[in-house]
């Protein structure tokens, strides 16, 4: 093997990621199988069933044998429970985890704020979204001495407020504060926790927020003010997470980094006046 080779292989690696079916998890899954992991894809099966995000990604990186997918509600304690028994029937024991599961969801003033929208958001992007499948992972790890490794999904939102998405950005500030506190408390059983942190990039999630007609290309008011305020002045490419994915994946690579968070934002987070 080469030198590049010897620190970013991931052969060896079976990394769950949750949101399987999402935009940034499939980017994500594609990234670590061409570097020579095996991935299990967890989904909801609601709105994108999870089985052909397994096929898309079979079919992009050439390599049925890498992907297989199951699908869960990472919001629900007893089915994550399950889906770590499927997962290690499918792929074999995890000893990765992306914690992709999470998305926006709604505008308003603080004053109109929806409670329950609020509890929905908060729910999705905290319990299930990290909390939930890094209790029961962490707990496996811990239980079967695997040093496994987790990436967590934070935002610009856990840095600086994102106007009127309220439950998000609490939700994300907190996902930034736990990959901070899980990494100290897991680093004793050689448990290392990251997180990316995207500038903008099209979701599922975040289309309709920033695209206001899909045909022109045309942007909402919100979109053009995240232009606007992106340095590099465009939304990040997919691909662009590739790299920073599987560095903090690779032992060899990133074996002595925990408790960090890697901002993949073409400078949102350094913009002044
Ligand atoms: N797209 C961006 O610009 C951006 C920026 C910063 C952070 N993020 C974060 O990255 C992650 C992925 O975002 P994306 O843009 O790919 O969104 P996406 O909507 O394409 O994917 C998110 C996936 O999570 C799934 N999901 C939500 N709740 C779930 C649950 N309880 N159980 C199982 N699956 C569940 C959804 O069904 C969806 O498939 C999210 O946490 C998001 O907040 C995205």
């Amino acid at each position: 093997m080469s030198y590049v080779e010897d620190l970013f292989s991931l052969s060896g690696k079976r990394v769950i990621i949750t949101g399987g079916a999402g935009v940034i998890a499939g980017t994500m899954a594609e990234a670590l199988i061409k570097a020579g992991a095996k991935v299990c894809l967890w989904g909801r099966g609601t709105h994108h069933p999870v089985e052909e995000a397994v096929k898309r990604v079979a079919e992009k990186t050439g390599k049925p044998n890498a992907v297989s997918g199951v699908t869960v509600d990472t919001g629900i304690e007893e089915d994550v429970q399950k889906a770590i028994e499927k997962t290690i029937q499918v792929m074999g024991e995890p000893n990765g985890l992306i914690n992709a599961a999470g998305g926006n969801k709604g505008k308003s003033s603080f004053v109109d704020v929806d409670i329950a929208l609020f509890n929905e958001v908060m729910h999705m992007n905290l319990l299930a979204g990290l909390v939930i499948p890094t209790k029961y992972v962490a707990a496996y790890w811990i239980k079967n001495n695997i040093k496994g490794t987790i990436i967590n999904l934070t935002s610009m939102g856990s840095y600086v407020p994102l106007s009127g998405v309220w439950a998000y950005d609490a939700a994300k500030s907190a996902t930034l504060n736990l990959t901070m506190a899980t990494a100290k408390e897991f680093a004793p059983y050689g448990i290392r926790v990251n997180a990316i942190a995207p500038g903008f990039f099209i979701g599922h999630q975040n289309k309709a927020l920033l695209i206001k007609d899909e045909t022109t290309g045309e942007l909402t008011d919100r979109g053009k003010a995240v232009i606007a305020h992106t340095p590099f002045a465009r939304f990040g490419k997919h691909e662009e997470l590739a790299g920073a994915t599987i560095f903090l994946m690779s032992d060899a690579a990133s074996g002595f980094v925990t408790g960090v968070s890697l901002p993949v934002d073409g400078g949102y987070l350094v913009q002044n006046i």
